[in-house]
């Protein structure tokens, strides 16, 4: 029998609170040290997940320690140097979404994981959704036909709550963006896999609807242009009433596909086809929900180095394409999408 694979955690908020509840219903997976500098956060973690040794200081950790693997999950600008040491000092990590909050930040640390043979994985799990994983290989597979474009809506709702439990998420130096970093490029995500074409050139606009004393945007909608002509529309919102399913519709020259989602726990996502028949896929990876197969796929990508989708370089597509919207929100202009450098293949 295989020896259990221990996951640290740096950073002990509420993702990894959500994570450790999965890592611990997921067999042949265990938690580990953890590290955050807030002590009652730390505290709770280890006393709810009875974790290893806890520690106020990431670096400590990271050089303390050896885990199979860390899993970050800390404010997005902390992202590029806790995880540049964490590969310095030669750990694999699954890394919370964005990978950063710069291009060039990205391209950096994927670099850097590909230069010293470590594993950087991001954690969009919703790519093993079941219903989004069947939209991504059938689209994938040409039963749709051409894309001709794809429509992608979150109509999702945060409460004050949201901004008052983590004040870094309401600043645009610490969190990056709002609603279309922060939630949205999941879904983006993995739109831009199932299109399978890069994404070329974005037009955006934002605003703050609800929450208007926050630096981020709580609606955002935009426009991207991909290589092959394609279009793709994104709507990303924390303002809708009540909170709805993502929907991602697929339009192809030979059907139409049109995902209804998450798979979270209770998994609940749904593909509907128009003018096809219904394909099965096999997932991958075993696991009762999206979460739980990306922690098992990212285990056995380190472990095995078993074929596995979330890979740093894999996550440059969407963040490229935020960052753009961002920037022509800020421009007015249609801007183009730099993917340059990021192997987004
Ligand atoms: N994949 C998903 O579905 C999903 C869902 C929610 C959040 N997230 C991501 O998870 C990450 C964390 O978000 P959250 O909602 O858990 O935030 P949070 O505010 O609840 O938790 C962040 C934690 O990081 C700690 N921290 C800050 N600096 C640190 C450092 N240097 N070292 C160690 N810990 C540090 C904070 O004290 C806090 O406890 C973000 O990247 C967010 O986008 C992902």
């Amino acid at each position: 029998m295989k020896k259990r694979f221990t996951l640290g955690f740096i950073g002990c908020g509420d993702m990894a609170t959500d994570l450790a509840r999965v890592v611990r219903m997921t067999p042949g997976v265990a938690i580990g040290p953890c590290a955050d500098p807030d002590i009652a956060r730390r505290a709770a973690f280890a006393g709810r997940f009875a974790a290893g040794t806890g520690y106020g200081d990431a670096g400590e950790l990271m050089e303390r320690e050896r885990p199979d693997a860390l899993f970050v999950g800390i404010p997005h600008n902390l992202h590029y140097p806790v995880v540049m040491r964490a590969l310095e000092l030669g750990h694999h990590v699954l890394c919370e979404k964005p990978l950063a909050v710069t291009m060039r930040q990205a391209r950096e640390m994927e670099e850097a994981a590909r230069e010293r043979k470590l594993k950087l994985a991001v954690n969009y799990q919703y790519r093993y959704d079941r219903s989004a994983h069947a939209l991504i290989m059938l689209c994938r597979q040409g039963l749709l036909g051409g894309i001709s474009h794809c429509r992608v809506n979150m109509p999702w709702r945060r409460g004050p709550e949201y901004f008052a439990a983590g004040a870094w998420r309401s600043r645009k130096a610490e969190a990056g963006g709002g609603t279309l970093l922060t939630q949205a490029s999941h879904w983006i995500d993995i739109a831009l896999e199932a299109m399978g074409s890069p994404p070329a050139a974005a037009m955006g606009m934002t605003a703050r609807r609800r929450f208007k004393d926050v630096e981020v945007e709580d609606l955002g909608m935009g426009t991207v242009e991909l290589s092959d002509g394609a279009l793709l529309s994104v709507t990303g919102a924390m303002t809708a009433n009540p909170h709805q399913r993502v929907r991602i519709e697929v339009y192809g020259e030979r059907g139409t596909a049109v995902y209804t989602g998450p798979d979270d726990f209770p998994p609940a996502s749904r593909l509907l086809l128009l003018g096809l028949r219904k394909k099965r896929y096999s997932m991958p990876f075993p696991g009762l929900f999206s979460l739980q197969r990306n922690i098992i796929g990212f285990v056995r990508w380190v472990r095995d180095d078993a074929p596995y989708d979330n890979h740093a370089a894999r996550s440059l597509p969407a963040l490229a394409t935020v960052l753009a919207l961002y920037r022509s929100a800020e421009s007015g202009q249609k801007e183009t999408i730099e993917l340059d450098g990021g192997h987004s293949g």
